[in-house]
């Protein structure tokens, strides 16, 4: 999508624009950034948004001032890790995360990105069953590693080559949840399969009927086929669950988390998963230099304490149903999803123009991405406030074109609007 930056961050995009590789979902940059702090996001010339965007990476809220504390107080103390030394933040992070597991005892391993964590939960899952084919959903995303973007769709352009073998993909639930569990029952009856992977709930705020996880638990138990949840986006409260699998009573034998973990600050994912599948000390499952950095270990521990502390998980299931309603009332389309996890389905003469719409609300004053082509994702931090919520609706009701309360605050075109936020 394009939109027309000005002043200094015009000419940073053309900057940007003449060094960077373009690439899909990428390029070109919408504007650049020279602050950001809690909902918002400010450019290089102090024009704001409210950012219900985020890349699903700022749960707590931009610039946590007291994540931010925290993180200089660590560069302090201990800013790297060698590998084959530990420190505390990794330890404890380690703790918190298994003390957190519901299932039975688990382990972890850390990783950089969400795709790299990925690719270790299926390594995982090929070294404990022997198999190494694989059960996902067509037209998913777990990444873009060569492993991990495989999972997402059975075609790839033919000029990235091969990517990994025994890729099983089938009709995902948010098109048909009877279809997705008749096509996993046929493949794991016919295959040796090593893993199901998928995400429990979508980031377009799809949701699965309550009956097709444990359903799909029970057939992957049936012939040992390790059931992965892909938490990355969707994890760590962002569905009024602290794992967005307890919405459904099924715990797999392993999840991934990332984004959000980083506190929105720092790169890292993670995966926890059962202890049993600890069986190939041998093999490096996911050897990375930054596997066991304190800076970002430090990063999620305090996440998850902010998280917990200031009842995040809660309040994300509380203003989800708030921003339902505001939004609903604002723009007569009620929006899918849990919690925070939310997308509107677009109306006419919207449905099936969802880029041009998300320019249209950036124009509004609200960052949000386009979900397939009639949906626009809503994923605010779980710190938003609730005059954000109508300040979003009002600018969505504006951008359908639809009369605004003139009483409602107007979401941001320029400054002196929204908390005071740090500049760069
Ligand atoms: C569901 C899901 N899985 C995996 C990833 C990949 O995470 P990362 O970009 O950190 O590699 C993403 C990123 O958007 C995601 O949404």
């Amino acid at each position: 999508m394009t939109v027309a930056a000005t002043g200094k961050a015009a000419s940073l995009v053309a900057r940007d624009a003449a060094l960077f590789f373009r690439q899909h979902g990428s390029t070109p940059c919408l504007s650049a950034l020279r602050a950001v702090g809690g909902s918002w996001l400010e450019d290089a010339d102090g024009r704001r948004v409210l950012d219900f965007h985020g890349n699903t990476a700022h749960h707590i809220g931009h610039a946590n001032p007291r994540l931010v504390a925290v993180l200089k107080a660590q560069l302090d103390a201990l800013p790297f890790c060698p590998r084959r030394y530990t420190n505390e933040p990794a330890v404890a992070l380690a703790e918190t995360l298994t003390g957190r597991w519901p299932g039975r005892p688990a382990r972890v391993l850390f990783a950089t990105g969400g795709s790299d964590a990925v690719e270790i939960a299926l390594k995982l899952a090929r070294v404990a069953t022997g198999r190494y084919e694989t059960i996902s959903l067509e037209g998913s995303y777990h990444g873009d590693g060569f492993g991990a973007l495989g999972l997402g769709s059975a075609r790839h352009d033919a000029r990235l080559g091969p990517l990994l073998p025994g890729r099983h993909h089938v009709t995902p639930y948010w098109v048909d949840a009877e279809r997705t569990l008749d096509e996993v029952r046929r493949l794991l009856a016919a295959r040796p399969i090593a893993a199901v992977i998928a995400e429990p709930v979508r980031t377009s705020g799809h949701v699965p009927p309550g009956w097709l996880w444990p359903e799909v638990r029970r057939l992957c138990d049936a012939v040992g086929t390790k059931l992965i949840f892909d938490e990355i986006p969707s994890g760590l409260g962002k569905t009024g669950r602290f794992f967005a699998f307890q919405h459904f009573g099924t715990v797999p034998d392993a999840v991934v988390l990332g984004k959000a973990l980083g506190g929105g600050i720092v790169p890292i994912a993670a995966v926890i998963a059962d202890a049993a599948m600890d069986v190939a000390p041998e093999l490096s499952l996911g050897h990375y230099t930054h596997e066991k950095n304190p800076l970002t270990c430090r990063a999620a521990l305090e996440t998850i304490r902010i998280i917990d502390e200031e009842g995040l998980v809660a309040r994300a299931e509380r203003m989800g149903a708030l921003l339902a309603d505001v939004v609903e009332a604002a723009t007569g389309a009620r929006p899918r999803g849990l919690g925070l996890l939310r997308a509107l389905p677009l109306p006419p003469p919207w449905a099936g123009r969802a880029e041009a719409f998300a320019v249209a609300a950036l124009g509004e004053g609200l960052s949000a991405t386009a979900k397939g082509s009639d949906g626009l994702g809503l994923s605010p931090p779980l710190t938003v406030a609730e005059a954000e919520l109508a300040m979003a609706a009002a600018a969505l009701a504006r951008a359908l074109g639809r009369p605004v309360d003139r009483d409602r605050p107007r979401a941001c075109s320029g400054r002196g609007r929204g908390p005071e936020i740090r500049s760069g």
